[in-house]
């Protein structure tokens, strides 16, 4: 499975550092929707589902956490802890966010607005949607 980092634009000096993205021009999407999430009790998986469409970016901008991206063929772990970095998690990505530091704070940044129908929920139908895609 390919894994996309992408390291933000970052301007650090010695008061502290700033990171800034372009809407089609770092993100290679037109950002329709952002969320974050925050206040994870410690020991909590989230996540637990892959898109059809959607195109997403996610930003660890406070603290860490691991995410597990699936493409039905394998299964990789990422940590993420630096808010000038990006993740990329695209559509037939099954994906669960975990280890959540207390002050970590997951921003994500969607291709669409939220849609229900676009979320495959149940693994087995996952996999089941993933046959013949590798
Ligand atoms: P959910 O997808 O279960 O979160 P996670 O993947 O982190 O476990 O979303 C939690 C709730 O929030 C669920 O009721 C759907 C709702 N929601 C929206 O209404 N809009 C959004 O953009 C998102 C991401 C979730």
């Amino acid at each position: 499975m390919e894994i996309v980092i992408k390291k933000f634009n970052e301007r650090k000096n010695e008061t502290g550092a700033l990171t800034f993205l372009e809407d089609e021009r770092d993100i290679p999407f037109s950002i329709k929707r952002i969320y974050y999430i925050y206040d994870v009790a410690a020991g909590e998986r989230r996540g637990f589902h892959a898109h059809k469409t959607l195109h997403q970016y996610l930003i660890c901008i406070s603290g860490s956490c691991k995410v597990l991206l699936d493409n039905a063929k394998e299964k990789i772990d990422m940590q993420l802890y630096d808010p000038s970095e990006g993740l990329y998690v695209g559509p037939g990505v099954w994906h669960e966010m975990y280890d959540f530091s207390n002050d970590c704070v997951l921003l994500v940044l969607a291709s669409d607005y939220y849609n229900e129908s676009d979320y495959i929920r149940n693994y087995n139908d996952f996999i089941e949607y993933m046959k013949g895609a590798h």
